[in-house]
């Protein structure tokens, strides 16, 4: 009998106890680090540079894995190795310049099982979620940047993962474009409810995105924050919460 209520939270991930030394002399980002990250929330992950968010979400999508004596449970199971419930989104070069948006996108369906009929009709509905329909025949060269994320966003997105990871995936993008993204993504939760963790460098992007923001210090990564910013208060930069969060964040960071 499954005894947990429908409204409770439950965890996709749980890292326990996960070391990552690429180098043994060095000692890696990661030691006996541990954390929960819960279904369909969007976490935003701060920290210092070199502090091992990246290693992190390369754990969590199954591109890394710890030394055994620790690890990462996906949805109750280790994670030993990639799996296609898991997509990643990078801070640029995401696309194959060989192919079309449309190609693209198609791309990410090459793994699915089951499509068959309904590829072009996914792609297409895809397509408009992001506001591609009309470039769906040009090439990556073609696309301003923040043209290139939403091909990337919704290629991640046409085989319905169950996770999205996000490493500064606007860092190349101007203000204006980057809160349109941030809208986007917002949308995209609400269709699909999604766990998504995303690594930022900045404050005001992981506030107005994140449901939970999560600010790591180095070395070995530790967790410094750990803040519920899904109140309405925290959406508004401005607001006496969103100041005293903003401002704790930067005095750890910097
Ligand atoms: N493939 C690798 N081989 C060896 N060392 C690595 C590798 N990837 C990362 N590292 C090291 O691990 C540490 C953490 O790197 P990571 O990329 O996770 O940091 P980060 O927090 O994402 O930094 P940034 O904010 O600059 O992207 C760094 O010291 C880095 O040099
Ligand atoms: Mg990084």
């Amino acid at each position: 009998m499954n005894v947990l209520k429908k409204t409770d939270p439950v965890d996709a991930f749980q890292v326990e106890r996960l070391t990552v030394d690429y180098d043994a002399d060095s000692g890696g980002p990661l030691q006996d680090f541990s954390l929960n990250l819960r279904q369909g929330e969007i976490t935003c992950l701060l920290g210092p540079s070199g502090c091992g968010k990246t290693t992190l979400l390369k754990t969590l999508g199954g591109f890394v894995v710890g030394r055994d004596t620790g690890g990462v449970l996906f949805e109750g199971r280790y994670l030993n190795g990639p799996t296609p419930d898991i997509v990643m989104i990078f801070q640029e070069n995401n696309l194959f310049p060989w192919l079309t948006v449309r190609g693209n996108v198609e791309f990410g369906l090459k793994f699915k099982r089951g499509v068959g009929t309904q590829k072009r009709e996914k792609v297409d509905d895809m397509l408009r979620i992001v506001g591609l329909a009309e470039a769906a025949d040009r090439y990556p060269h073609q696309l301003s940047g923040g043209m290139r994320q939403r091909t990337a966003i919704a290629r991640a997105l046409v085989s319905d993962p169950h996770v999205l990871l996000l490493d500064e995936p606007f860092s190349a993008l101007d203000i204006s474009l980057r809160r349109r993204m941030h809208t986007l993504m917002h949308d995209l939760w609400e269709k699909t409810g999604m766990t998504m963790v995303m690594v930022t460098h900045n404050i005001e992007e992981a506030l107005q995105v994140g449901h939970r923001v999560i600010v790591l210090g180095d070395r070995p990564a530790k967790v410094l924050i750990d803040a519920d910013t899904s109140a309405d208060a925290m959406k508004d930069r401005y607001s006496p919460e969103s100041l005293a969060l903003q401002q704790r964040i930067e005095s750890v960071i910097y």
